[in-house]
């Protein structure tokens, strides 16, 4: 029978027998599956796991603290945060290609997990252990479409941050390889993982750096956290979070358009509201989302970020436009 509690059960007595008395290793990005996959790990070998956080500066309001400190608290994962926010912001100076981007944001990244990497091997090598397994949160889906040959056509480097670098000599410790998204979160819950990180719609690797079109400075990830925050909570408080397959917030750093706000004239920046819905991201379609709510979040957005004076709505499926802008 097919129950949570019976997964985790499962898992742990496969991940004790695969891993043994050696030592694991795991990048928490803060999405579902590396939070699900690290606290199945934990669960069954304890402190034999060290996660590591890469903080790029790109994620969204709020998100850091959730893996930082509810993460922990609720699963006893031992972690280490890699505060790398300048170095991203350096790496990223100047540039407004979103490829680029994708490449400079996965390249630091393996940089930067390469360097935890080897600081936790020797640090258990000075106590005579071995590190010799990676956790990765790969679902079934993952598996069937890398299996498959088909998959999606190369449209963007989905450098998955969390990705593998190539040269690793680690095993892999995969305990979602059978799971789809739903039971990972089923799984989740029952671990007691925060609902926050359960129920997170996907969110792209690189983060909000391919969220904003222009760009991506210390200022422009300020402005765009702010208005991202305003609009998924108003979707929240809505109630519309099933519906919507995600809803990226866009910010137009490379755009101004004359604005009327409190006495003055402004040239500020739009940002663009992109909700779709979809079954798996291949193919989406744009969320009717209710006038009044769309128009709760405008306002507030437009009177909490001074910097931005428009609030605009995608209306376009997958194809022909994707998801994300970039
Ligand atoms: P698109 O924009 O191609 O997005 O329609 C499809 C899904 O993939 C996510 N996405 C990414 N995820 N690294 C990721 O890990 C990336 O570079 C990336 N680009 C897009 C996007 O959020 C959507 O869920």
């Amino acid at each position: 029978e097919w129950t949570p509690g019976n997964v985790i059960a499962d898992q742990v007595a496969a991940i004790k027998a695969q891993v043994g008395d050696a030592r694991v290793i795991c990048a928490l990005s803060g999405g579902v599956d590396s939070a699900v996959a690290a606290a199945l790990v934990q669960k069954a070998v304890g402190d034999q796991l060290t996660c590591v956080h890469v903080d790029h500066g790109l994620m969204r309001e709020g998100e850091v603290e959730q893996i930082e400190r509810d993460f922990v608290a609720a699963t006893g994962v031992r972690l280490i945060v890699r505060d790398e926010k300048e170095r991203f912001l350096t790496a990223l100076a100047g540039v407004t290609d979103p490829e680029t981007k994708r490449k400079i944001i996965g390249r630091e990244f393996i940089r930067v997990f390469e360097d935890a990497q080897r600081d936790i091997v020797a640090e258990a090598g000075a106590h005579g252990e071995e590190v010799r397994f990676l956790v990765q949160g790969t679902l079934y889906p993952d598996v069937v479409e890398s299996g498959g040959g088909e998959g999606a056509a190369n449209i963007k480097s989905h450098h998955n941050v969390g990705g593998l670098p190539d040269d690793l000599t680690f095993e892999l410790v995969e305990p979602l390889r059978t799971l789809f998204k739903d039971e990972v979160r089923a799984v989740g819950r029952e671990l007691g993982v925060p609902e926050e990180i359960v129920s997170r719609q996907p969110f792209p690797g690189p983060g909000l750096g391919i969220r904003i079109i222009g760009e991506v400075t210390a200022h422009n990830l300020d402005i765009l956290r702010r208005a991202d925050a305003v609009a998924r909570e108003e979707l929240t408080k809505a109630g519309l979070d099933g519906e919507i397959w995600q809803c990226p917030v866009v910010l137009l750093a490379d755009v101004r358009s004359v604005g009327v706000q409190g006495d003055g004239r402004t040239y500020g920046h739009p940002v663009v509201l992109r909700p779709v819905s979809s079954e798996d991201a291949m193919t989406a379609d744009w969320t009717r989302l209710p006038y009044d709510v769309l128009a709760t979040i405008s306002t507030r957005i437009t009177n909490e970020v001074r910097e931005i004076n428009r609030v605009v709505l995608d209306v376009t499926s997958k194809p022909p436009a994707t998801i994300e802008w970039e």
